[in-house]
């Protein structure tokens, strides 16, 4: 029996699929490309190019392959682009969701691990963020992921389909041996941001907006280690293999660290006097976002083994030194 990966060619998916490999688990790759790389497919998962919102190419993947659960990173994920483009994310995101639990249900199969994010709560009302705290996203990026978990909730108590929800906060770092590692296209993250300007590739990095309610004035985020993060799907897929509910999970590591913080933690790791400016705002920036994990831990038995920014960034400066280009595969 297989895992099928759903954007295992994407950063996070592409560490999921190492792990599971790690494990001697049998793994099947679907992604379309449209972000993800052919540098970062492991040679010995099976991979199909294939867009999850072709049902007829999915369900002929389901139908080849002995596939036993899913876990599902297949999405866009650009908040500022959501704003702009918002029936692009419902298409993808939500669109593609129907189609993949058509496709399960139709093949009997009943797991899914999902990733769902933190934008799904919007502004926050309590920190740190609990799962049972409201959720009202402010874009529609966090809206279409809402509405996939919304969509799993009534695909269970119509069809027994089981899930597991994992409300991210901040993914960073890379593989320890730098052979993976994060490159989105275009870069929206602040880690691999910062990077860039240690490695000479910006000249500074601007931080928008230093009078925000928090101690240095910087925004406060919360910050997981992308292996990690897939530790805790593992644990998800285990969980739902003993034939427990449906549920959600938030994966944060529970200590903020402003931007300026991340900065010098970057100047630490790097050696590098990375250069920094402030700037404006940006609109829809909350203060502070910080994840209570504590649900993860507790019942997922979730142990995050990097609790230290800086050694997160050492690893994603490992494979900055190593990939300076990334995957060196743009279209
Ligand atoms: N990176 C973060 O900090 C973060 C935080 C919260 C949530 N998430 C969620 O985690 C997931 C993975 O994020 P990532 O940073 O690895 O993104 P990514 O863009 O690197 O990976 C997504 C992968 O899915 C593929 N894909 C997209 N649409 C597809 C489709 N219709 N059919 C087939 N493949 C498709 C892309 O080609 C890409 O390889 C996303 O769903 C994102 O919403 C990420």
């Amino acid at each position: 029996m297989s895992v099928l990966v759903l954007g295992g060619a994407g950063y996070i998916g592409s560490h999921m699929v190492r792990r599971l490999l790690d494990q001697g688990q049998d793994v099947v790759v679907v992604d379309n490309l449209v972000k993800g790389h052919r540098g970062a497919l492991a040679p010995e998962a099976k991979f199909y190019e294939v867009d999850i919102r072709d049902k007829e190419a999915l369900s002929a993947v389901f139908e080849k392959e002995n596939i036993e659960s899913v876990v599902h990173f297949a999405a866009f994920s650009i908040v500022p682009e959501s704003v702009a483009e918002p029936l692009m994310y419902f298409d993808n995101n939500t669109a593609g969701m129907v189609t993949l639990l058509e496709v399960m249900k139709e093949h009997d199969v009943k797991k899914i691990v999902f990733s769902s994010t933190a934008a799904t709560y919007g502004n926050p009302v309590n920190i740190p963020i609990k799962e049972t705290d409201p959720q009202n996203p402010i874009n529609p990026y966090g809206e279409s992921k809402l509405m996939m978990e919304k969509m799993m909730a009534w695909a269970d108590s119509a069809y027994g389909i089981k899930w597991v929800a994992l409300r991210y906060f901040n993914v960073a770092g890379a593989l320890e041996d730098g052979s993976i590692g994060e490159d989105h296209g275009p870069e929206t993250h602040l880690v691999p941001i910062i990077l860039q300007a240690a490695a000479g590739q910006r000249d500074y990095i601007e931080m928008f907006g230093d009078d925000y309610n928090t101690p240095d004035g910087f925004n406060v985020r919360d910050y997981v280690h992308v292996v990690d993060l897939a530790d805790a799907h593992i644990l998800a897929l285990d969980y739902l293999g003993q034939g427990k509910d449906s549920a959600q999970f938030n994966l944060g590591s529970a200590t903020g660290f402003s931007v300026k913080e991340m900065v010098e933690a970057a100047r630490e790791a790097t050696g590098v006097n990375i250069e920094a400016k402030v700037g404006p705002r940006r609109a829809g920036d909350p203060d502070i976002l910080v994840a209570d994990s504590t649900k993860a831990r507790e019942v997922l038995g979730w142990q995050p083994k990097y609790d230290n920014v800086q050694d997160i960034i050492k690893t994603a400066w490992n494979w900055k030194e190593l990939h300076p280009n990334g995957y060196d595969d743009r279209k």
